[in-house]
This record gives structure tokens, sequence and C-alpha cells, in this order.
């Protein structure tokens, strides 16, 4: 199976050229490239192969609503899939479930694909992966509360498991325990919202060194992918790693 990797910049780089000749480095089939909303278009511009993403967006198509970027603008501007309640926008934005469970419905009603972030906090995982399974069950049940009468869209939705303390620490999880929380993921959403063949990820400190062993779990259909993704020799090594996957 195919692996999918998911360039997720956050906040970088700082120049529109460093955006697009990062862009062009990391040009491959199974990529998504999520650039911050102003380098969108000069990146989409370059991509032959990979495909543009967003790194977040809000849930209605217009109003008055300071500072919001809605899903058609995204579609107009190339945009293919949208990542949708990243931790650090749970955290420094103070997202909730809530906004996050519109962000998913108006996306998927728009037609892109959605890249959902779960995962626990440190607090919880040190309980142990139970506790973790519960706590990331809590979170889709909520995020994905809107997502039944949607059938026909569902197809376009990504989950990506992130454990929290391994976002950015250089502490990737244990790939093991990132399966059972992929197969735990793909098991709630089969029987709870029928999504079929979903595709789980996982994120959090991912680099060349660890790819290889995340990937040999089938569980785990790809990777969201932060700091190591700003490096372009670095992220041309995880292409690399996600190729051996190709179909
Ligand atoms: P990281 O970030 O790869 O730098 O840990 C992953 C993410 O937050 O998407």
């Amino acid at each position: 199976m195919a692996k999918l990797l998911v360039a997720n910049w956050k906040l970088n780089p700082i120049r529109e050229t460093e955006a697009v000749r990062l862009a062009r480095a990391s040009d491959a089939k199974g990529v998504v490239i999520c650039p911050p909303f102003p380098f969108l278009k000069a990146v989409g511009k370059i991509l032959r192969r990979a495909k543009l993403g967003a790194q977040d967006m809000f849930w209605t198509e217009q109003g008055a609503y300071t500072g919001e970027v809605s899903p058609q603008m995204l579609k107009k501007a190339g945009v293919e899939y949208v990542i949708v309640g990243h931790s650090e926008r749970r955290r420094w934005l103070h997202e909730t479930d809530e906004m996050i469970g519109k962000k998913v419905v108006a996306a998927l009603k728009a037609g892109l694909s959605v890249v959902l972030c779960v995962g626990e906090p440190i607090s919880v995982r040190r309980k142990g992966l139970a506790a973790a399974k519960r706590f990331a069950g809590t979170q889709l049940r909520k995020d994905l509360g809107g997502v039944s009468h949607l059938t026909s869209h569902i197809s376009h939705l990504v989950i990506t498991y992130e454990p929290l303390w391994a976002i950015g620490t250089g502490r990737a999880d244990n790939p093991r325990d990132s399966a059972a929380m992929a197969h735990f993921i793909k098991k709630m959403c089969a029987s709870r919202f029928a999504l079929r063949d979903l595709q789980v990820l996982y994120g959090g400190s991912v680099t060349s060194k660890n790819i290889r062993r995340i990937f040999e779990y089938n569980e785990i259909a790809g990777a969201l992918v932060g700091g190591a993704s700003l490096n372009a020799a670095e992220f041309r090594k995880i292409i690399a790693a996600a190729s051996a996957y190709a179909v």
C-alpha cells in the first residue's frame, strides 16, 4: 500500500522564495505540501506531482469572520487537502472539538480532503495505551459527530494520530504503540461512522531515521511531518522511504 506524506510547514519559512525552493525539492507523488496561506498560490503553481494542502480553514463560506479563510477560497486557490484540529491550533487558538467538528463537515462538503488530527497529552499516555485510546476515541466521537450524513464525501477523510508529547520534541512514539492506536482508530471509525478503508497517519518527530520503522506497520498509512519537512535533504530521504511502498 502506498504511504501518504503530509508536509506541515506550520509558520515557516519566512520568505516566499524559500517556500518555492522547498516545494520544488519536495514535489513528489504521494506528498501533500501545506504551506502558510500567503504562499499557497506560489507553491501550487510549481507543483507537478505533489498536492497542495492548507493548515486550517473556517467553516462558513463568507461573512463577518475577521481573519478567516473559507473552504471554497482554498478550493479556488488549488488546495486539495486541509489539516483540521492540529494540536497547536487546539492549544494556541483554543479550538474546541465543536469548532473542529464544524470544520470537518464544511471541508468535506466543499470537496476538500480532510486530515483530522487527534492525540493525547503526556499525562494521559503515562496511564497507558488504553487511556490514550479512550482520549483519542472521545476526540473522534466529538470531531466526527457531524459526518454521519456525509457518506458520499467520507472517502476524503484521513486521520492523523499525533501524541502531543511527540510533536516537535524529537521523541517519536514507539511505532508498535502508534500502530495499535491506528488500529483502534480504524476499528472505531468503522463501527461508529461506517468508515471503511480509512487511512490513519502517524505524526510526531518523524525523521529519515525513524520513518522506515514506522512504515513497517500496515496500519500506518503515512505520516504527517513537521520539522523534518522544512529541511529539503532530510525530507527527500523521507520521500525515498515512502516511495518503497509506491504502487
Ligand atoms: P514534528 O511536527 O514532525 O515537527 O514533530 C508534526 C506536526 O505537528 O504535524
